[in-house]
């Protein structure tokens, strides 16, 4: 462990004294540093980690499907100041029962005020001298509305017997389930012993202990570990009536029995992209890869769960097309779970880097070729992003402004621009020195918070080293503080969509379709042709696009929601029964919003178009789904 002592307010010097290894539990449990400047400081916790924070959760709960909630005891072992008194979690909806020390001994707790977005305060007093407790146990349920939660009713899965039930942490969400500091910058060991009814299997973003142990009244408890410190957020469970198949030595996929083979095939590639990833970076650090293919109303593309990704069942296209995906929630292994922002404001240190090495890994797995092109379709997303409006130029910068939500900041910006930032320092640096320098701050970080002025510190210690001319060429700061795009910036290789950019420009000028080229394409360069398509299309174009192409048939999400795409925002009125079944089947926010939006930028037709659908399909969104979707009707 790297700490730069000198920096530490004297809180954290005393917090810091109070973990030397004689005082660590027995277990010898990892306690992760706590950041203390400007930069790192999370405004969307109440947690005052200085004064008292929580180094390990252990939870025994049990899932209730018909009440949709979780319930029971988190234990929360604590460090605590020799001066403070109080220790503050977050919650947002929690009913607390009771909170005692390790004896039962009661201790005073105040849920305070909601605060819109970000829930209450729960204070607990621990009293003081020798009787200070040093161990909480919070006996509580979650609420039926938590947002971190969705219940699934039998129908809503892919075997329609059994209800199922998935959590997503990220970003401020775990505090609708689990009463602790929920902040990323505040890393936490864990346990976790979960009952749930048989036949329903338990998975969680820890390791499992032992089989699962058969309990009287038809219920089975799971229990799961996470040695390593992680970030609350990254705490997940799953529960449904799921398989596992075997993928290689150290991964595997969980599905419903009915997804589990398309699955199982999608996914041949993980071992090799676990070794490529491995290779660039330094050894996958956290025992096994597991993933588990959740149902379709999953909101987000993939969450990078330790040990066990969660990934949406839309990305099996039947070809691999799709699995940047997986190399993408792999490589939060390293960026975003080994080292993780400290506050949400620093979206770009873990889905940036994350993306830069999703494209690395891609390259090893798949080729220069398929590479090249992601990169493109990633640079246009950053240019559209500029090019967009100047109303959100805040939001262009890499650190997100003061205040944003960590659910409002702009992807392009932290996903395409982060990335982006990357390879610019590649392509500048090079190589053979960025490499060993990336994977050295994953060593020198690990398992620790980190900031965008870490990252910019370390490059400036251990890269530029004082190479003025160096410093200038990479303009550092006006990346990640500054907004629009740097002139440095690393531009794709035209020549990775030299065929479709030629195709797309005739089809602009003349409408003119060749098929079989189409059919040579990759997925990527499919995406690029109708992401270049002309805003306005007629009727008669859109039959021909899809005639020719088979655009409502195609078994590819990602094709089917452009086709979609472009259909509404034309008026078509065949794709509106496609849309309906698509929307109706599929709840990842990243289709689901935009073609709601599309609808409602096309009049009355529209607008009624949405509300009809809308009224079928909000039942069957996640909270996080739903919750953007009634913005844009105005619900
Ligand atoms: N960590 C994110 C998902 C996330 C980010 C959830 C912020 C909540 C708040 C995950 O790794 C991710 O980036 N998913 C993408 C994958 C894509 C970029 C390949 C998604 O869901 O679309
Ligand atoms: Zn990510």
């Amino acid at each position: 462990m790297r700490l730069h002592l000198s920096s530490l307010a004297p809180a954290f010097a005393l917090i810091l004294a109070a973990c030397s290894a004689e005082d660590l539990p027995p277990e010898e449990r990892i306690v992760a540093p706590i950041l203390t400047t400007e930069e790192a400081f999370d405004e969307f916790t109440f947690a005052r980690p200085q004064e008292a924070r929580v180094t390990h959760v252990a939870l025994d709960l049990a899932l209730d499907f018909d009440a949709k909630t979780i319930g029971g005891t988190a234990t929360l072992d604590v460090l605590s100041a020799p001066d403070a008194s109080e220790i503050v979690l977050d919650s947002n909806g929690l009913q607390v029962a009771s909170v005692t020390d390790a004896d039962g001994a009661p201790l005073t707790f105040a849920m305070g005020e909601t605060v819109e977005g970000k829930g209450e305060p729960l204070t607990i007093q621990l009293g003081a001298g020798e009787a200070k407790a040093d161990k909480l146990i919070v006996t509580y349920t979650s609420a039926p509305e938590a947002e971190a939660l969705q219940w699934l009713a039998p129908e809503q899965t892919a075997g329609g017997q059994h209800p199922y039930v998935f959590s997503q942490g990220q970003s401020i969400n775990n505090r609708t389930w689990i009463p602790t500091q929920d902040s990323p910058g505040i890393r936490q060991t864990w346990d976790a012993r979960i009952t749930a009814p048989a036949p329903l299997d338990v998975v969680m973003s820890g390791i499992i202990r032992g089989e699962a142990e058969e309990l009287a009244n038809g219920q089975r408890a799971f229990e799961f570990t996470m040695e390593n410190p992680v970030a609350p957020y990254l705490i997940a469970i799953a529960a449904g009536n799921i398989d596992f198949a075997e993928l290689g030595p150290r991964s595997g996929v969980w599905a419903e029995p009915e997804t589990l083979e398309a699955a199982k095939a999608e996914l041949v590639d993980t071992e090799a992209m676990i070794d490529a990833a491995a290779g660039l970076y330094g050894d996958y650090r956290w025992g096994r890869y597991d993933m588990i293919v959740l149902p379709p109303s999953f909101p987000y593309g993939g969450m990078e769960n330790p040990v066990m990704t969660f990934l949406t069942p839309t990305f099996i296209a039947g070809d691999r097309s799709l699995t940047g995906l997986v190399a993408h929630e792999l490589a939060h292994s390293w960026s975003g779970n080994l080292v993780t922002y400290s506050s949400w404001r620093d979206g770009w240190l873990n889905e940036g880097v994350t993306s830069y090495i999703e494209n690395r890994i891609s390259e090893v797995v798949f080729g220069e070729t398929r590479a090249s092109q992601e990169r493109g379709l990633s640079f246009a997303a950053v240019e559209e992003m500029v090019a967009a409006n100047s109303a959100t130029l805040p939001l262009t910068a890499m650190r997100s402004p003061a205040g944003t939500s960590p659910f409002d900041t702009a992807s392009e910006a932290i996903y395409d621009k982060g990335a982006l930032f990357l390879h610019t320092l590649e392509s500048i640096i090079g190589r053979e020195k960025f490499d060993p320098w990336l994977r050295g701050w994953f060593d020198n970080h690990a398992f620790q918070p980190a900031t965008s002025e870490m990252f910019l510190a370390d490059l400036r210690d251990n890269l530029i080293k004082g190479d003025t001319a160096l410093e200038e060429s990479l303009m550092l700061d006006e990346w990640v503080y500054g907004t629009g795009l740097p002139a440095n910036a690393a531009r794709p290789d035209p020549a990775a969509f030299a065929a479709v950019d030629a195709a797309a420009s005739a089809y602009a000028a003349d409408k003119s379709l060749d098929a079989a080229a189409w059919g040579e394409w990759s997925t990527a360069e499919r995406m690029r042709f109708l992401r270049t398509l002309p805003e306005a299309l007629s009727g008669s174009e859109l039959a021909a696009l899809d005639r020719t192409l088979g655009l409502s048939k195609t078994g590819n999400n990602e094709l089917r929601f452009l086709w979609l795409e472009a259909a509404l925002r034309n008026r078509y009125e065949p794709a509106v029964p496609q849309a309906e079944e698509f929307l109706g089947r599929v709840g990842r926010n990243k289709f689901v919003a935009p073609l709601f939006k599309a609808l409602m930028g096309e009049g009355e037709w529209g607008r009624a178009n949405a509300r009809r659908i809308y009224a079928d399909t909000r039942g069957s969104y996640h909270s996080f789904t739903r919750g953007n979707v009634d913005e844009l009707l105005g619900t």
